[in-house]
């Protein structure tokens, strides 16, 4: 197949013939079945999570510290002082929604991505609102994390416009079974969320190697404000990556999951979050229907399998040369 073939993806036999999985079969089969509720709070406060990962020895963000009382709002800046740039985000987000990227910072001000500057007084209300629950869950009143910032790694020049791109793996019974990578753009903030508008490319489980990209749904050939060319990305250090999340199976209990991955310059692959709903652009971004791979995984008796053993048996079969 060529590189950026454009496949007719919205004709809906098109979609079952290739094993789309819409919402209800993810709810329902693969979610409601092999997703336990009461596992749910784990992966949807960010806090917990990064504790479970930190006690199963996988790498994560630095936390600088935690806001959960409007008193302590004022402490902000002391907090941050000695830090060269971190990010506030409410942990019970999702989606991107109340995440403020600061890269660095002096007397004049906090400057964001993008080169705008926020003063200490934004940074607070911020914070407030991420306290008064305004992007958690059902609104519920929330705690601000504050967490040092990612130094994405070189390799991913030019392909990111001003902030750290992520990898989400879908993972499946411990199994990787498919995976994009995420790029920001001037469109989205800072964030690799792709309603913010990121750029989300399809990467082959076997190689590591970009397979296709989209952008708000449509293909795409390059960074709409980079221009580099997409096609050329190849993730490093795809092993480490794959059994990163592979192991995210059995730290969180969750059949069904969605990991965040990021690259940091100086330690390598880490754990930014875990997700119970993944959503599903992942399979337009590949081209490709999960639930073939799912169905695949579900026949086979795997549960004396090695965390190795799942990672070979996913580059073998889900690679897209295979
Ligand atoms: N510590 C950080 N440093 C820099 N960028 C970050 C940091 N944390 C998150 N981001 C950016 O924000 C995006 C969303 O963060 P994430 O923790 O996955 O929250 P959400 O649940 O909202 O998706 C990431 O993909 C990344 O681009
Ligand atoms: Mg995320």
């Amino acid at each position: 197949m060529g590189f950026w073939s454009r496949p007719k993806f919205t004709r809906p036999r098109v979609l079952s013939d290739k094993g789309i999985m819409g919402m209800n079969r993810r709810n329902i089969d693969y979610i409601g079945r092999y997703n336990p509720r009461r596992l749910y709070p784990l992966v949807d406060d960010k806090l917990q999570t990064k504790r479970i990962a930190l006690a199963c020895g996988v790498t994560v963000p630095d936390l600088i510290g935690t806001i959960s009382q409007q008193h302590q709002v004022r402490h902000l800046a002391e907090m941050v002082q000695e830090w060269p740039g971190f990010c506030i985000k409410p942990a019970k987000g999702s989606g991107g929604k109340g995440i403020t990227v600061i890269v660095r910072h002096d007397r004049t001000g906090y400057t964001k991505p993008s080169g705008a500057q926020e003063t200490i007084d934004d940074l607070e209300r911020h914070v407030s609102n991420i306290l008064a629950g305004l992007y958690s869950l059902g609104g519920k009143p929330d705690v601000a994390l504050i967490e040092a910032l990612i130094n994405f790694d070189d390799s991913f020049e030019g392909y990111s416009f001003e902030g750290v791109p992520d990898t989400r793996v879908i993972v499946f019974k411990g199994f990787p079974v498919m995976a994009m990578m995420r790029l920001s753009t001037d469109a989205s903030d800072g964030k690799a969320n792709l309603h913010q508008g990121a750029v989300g490319v399809g990467i082959d489980i076997g190689s590591g190697r970009a397979i296709r990209a989209v952008q708000f749904d449509q293909p795409v050939d390059h960074h709409p404000d980079t221009g580099r060319q997409l096609s050329e990305l190849q993730v490093p250090d795809w092993e480490t990556l794959l059994q990163l999340s592979a192991s995210c199976y059995e730290m969180s209990g969750l059949g069904y999951l969605g990991t965040d991955m990021v690259l940091d310059k100086l330690r390598g692959p880490m754990l930014l979050e875990l997700n119970a709903r993944p959503g599903l652009a992942i399979q337009t971004a590949n081209g490709a229907g999960l639930l073939p791979r799912l169905r695949r995984i579900e026949a086979l008796d795997s549960q004396r399998m090695s965390v190795a053993q799942r990672v070979d048996y996913a580059r073998e079969h889900f690679s897209i040369a295979s």
